[in-house]
């Protein structure tokens, strides 16, 4: 069989997600993916980790307003493992836009605006590596 490479990126169901209850519908579209959930949890986010998340978008007009959304409410923090993961979790989001999201995608099948977008996922292995050592510690993943 040909296989990819097998990768870890970070997911995260934003508090817009949690709030209308769609938590199990999105865990069990990653698990029927085939994605393995190696590390889960509903968690507050703090201003500090929220900014250090974010951090690219700093200097962004958006920026305040993002991290008081994305501290706003419980999230949840997912590990996921999988053949090309990153990419992959990433398409199953959909556009940043939901207005552009293809149909099936999260964005599309369940939000209508940029700024409640429902899902985060890592965009590069390099973010994967710096967001699942943000909210996660190394005991709390599986081997
Ligand atoms: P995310 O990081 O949340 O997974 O989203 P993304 O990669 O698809 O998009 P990104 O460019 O990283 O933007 C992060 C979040 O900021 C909000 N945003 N607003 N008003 C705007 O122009 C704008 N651009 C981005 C979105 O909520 C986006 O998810
Ligand atoms: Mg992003």
């Amino acid at each position: 069989m040909l296989r990819g490479s097998m990768e870890r990126t970070f997911a995260m169901i934003k508090p817009d997600g949690v709030r209308r209850g769609l938590t199990s519908e999105i865990l069990a579209r990653i698990q029927r993916k085939g994605y393995r959930v190696v590390g889960l949890k509903q968690m507050v986010i703090t201003r500090e980790t929220a900014e250090a998340h974010y951090g690219e978008h700093s200097e962004r007009p958006f920026f305040g307003e993002l991290v008081d959304f994305i501290t706003g409410g419980p999230v949840v923090a997912i590990a996921l493992e999988g053949e090309n993961a990153i990419a992959g979790w990433r398409s199953m989001m959909g556009a940043t836009n939901p207005a552009s999201a293809a149909p099936g995608t999260i964005r599309a099948d369940f939000a209508t605006t940029m700024g409640e977008n429902v899902t985060h996922g890592s965009d590069s292995s390099e973010s994967a590596a710096r967001e699942l050592g943000l909210f996660f510690a190394q005991g709390e993943l599986l081997d």
